[in-house]
């Protein structure tokens, strides 16, 4: 038994070969307990980590536990998956938007870690907490897809009104940028916060992706990482602003996995 695992700052991700199938598991973080008793019930399993908490995680288990960088398991499991989704994609930016957000340039065999952003699905925890004391993940997103973000953020439309803007007047010119002018009319609600909370995440993350798109002369944008999971509010708003950005956004499926599944590949 092969076993890949990527235990990152939010959750722990395995994937491993069952019946000549690929299988997946996660824990949560706070439940590492139950990852490493889940690893130490394979009696001779073969193991290769990465992410942030691998060190951690290795020394929870009873046996020898290979290691490997994060960044380098990412990106080959974002090749086995793009190739077995018939991708054709030798070129592009790879933008995982795990806890925090971390953004890469693929081309062919070369990786190289562009920089990253501290606005990511973390963010989306801890504001959407402090905001309106949430705290499920699942609860947030189905929450957020039914918020409205007119009144909390500003678009060049509101700042351009009875004019014509010189940029699309539907793009956000400020985040969160239209309570103070708003005034006291209906508080705002928990879905309208959610809403603008999941924008400005997803937002920032394209922004910056195809920022860097452009810089290398690239059209794809590989997005993967958890914060995508179920989440179509999410992917929504990093599809359109991406588009808008002249880039084409791609989310391969099981692309949370990328990590697990570069560390179950380096077994052979
Ligand atoms: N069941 C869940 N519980 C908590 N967060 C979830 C869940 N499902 C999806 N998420 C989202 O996914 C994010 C974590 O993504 P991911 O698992 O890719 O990060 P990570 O690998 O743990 O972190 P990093 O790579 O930054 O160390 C969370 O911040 C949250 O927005
Ligand atoms: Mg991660």
């Amino acid at each position: 038994m092969n076993i890949g695992i990527d235990a990152g700052g939010t959750l722990v991700k395995a994937a491993y070969m069952h019946n000549h199938s690929l299988k997946f598991k996660r824990f949560p973080i706070s439940r590492l307990g139950d990852a490493a008793s889940w690893i130490n019930g394979f009696e001779k399993a073969k193991i290769c980590m990465t992410g942030g908490k691998a060190a951690l995680l290795k020394s929870m288990i009873n046996y020898k536990v290979a290691e490997m960088v994060e960044f380098e398991a990412t990106c080959d499991g974002v090749r086995y998956l793009l190739a077995k989704n018939d991708g054709s994609e030798k070129s592009y930016i790879l933008t995982n938007v795990g806890t925090g957000t971390s953004i890469h340039h693929i081309d062919h065999n070369k990786q190289q870690r562009l920089g990253g952003t501290g606005v990511g699905g973390g963010t989306i925890m801890g504001l959407s907490q402090l905001l309106t004391g949430l705290t499920d993940y699942e609860a947030i997103v189905s929450l957020a897809a039914k918020g409205v973000r007119d009144r909390i953020d500003l678009k060049v439309s509101h700042i351009y009104e009875g004019a014509e803007p010189p940029l699309p007047g539907d793009i956000t010119a400020s985040n969160f940028g239209n309570i103070l002018p708003q005034g006291s009319t209906d508080p705002l609600t928990k879905e309208d916060r959610l809403a603008s909370v999941i924008g400005l995440v997803g937002e920032t993350v394209a922004v910056v992706s195809v920022l860097a798109a452009g810089h290398y002369g690239v059209s794809s944008i590989i997005y993967i990482g958890s914060s995508f999971v179920r989440n179509d509010p999410l992917k929504e708003v990093v599809e359109s602003y991406t588009k808008l950005g002249g880039a084409s956004p791609v989310f391969p499926e099981h692309g949370e996995y990328s990590g697990a599944i570069g560390a179950l590949l380096s077994l052979g």
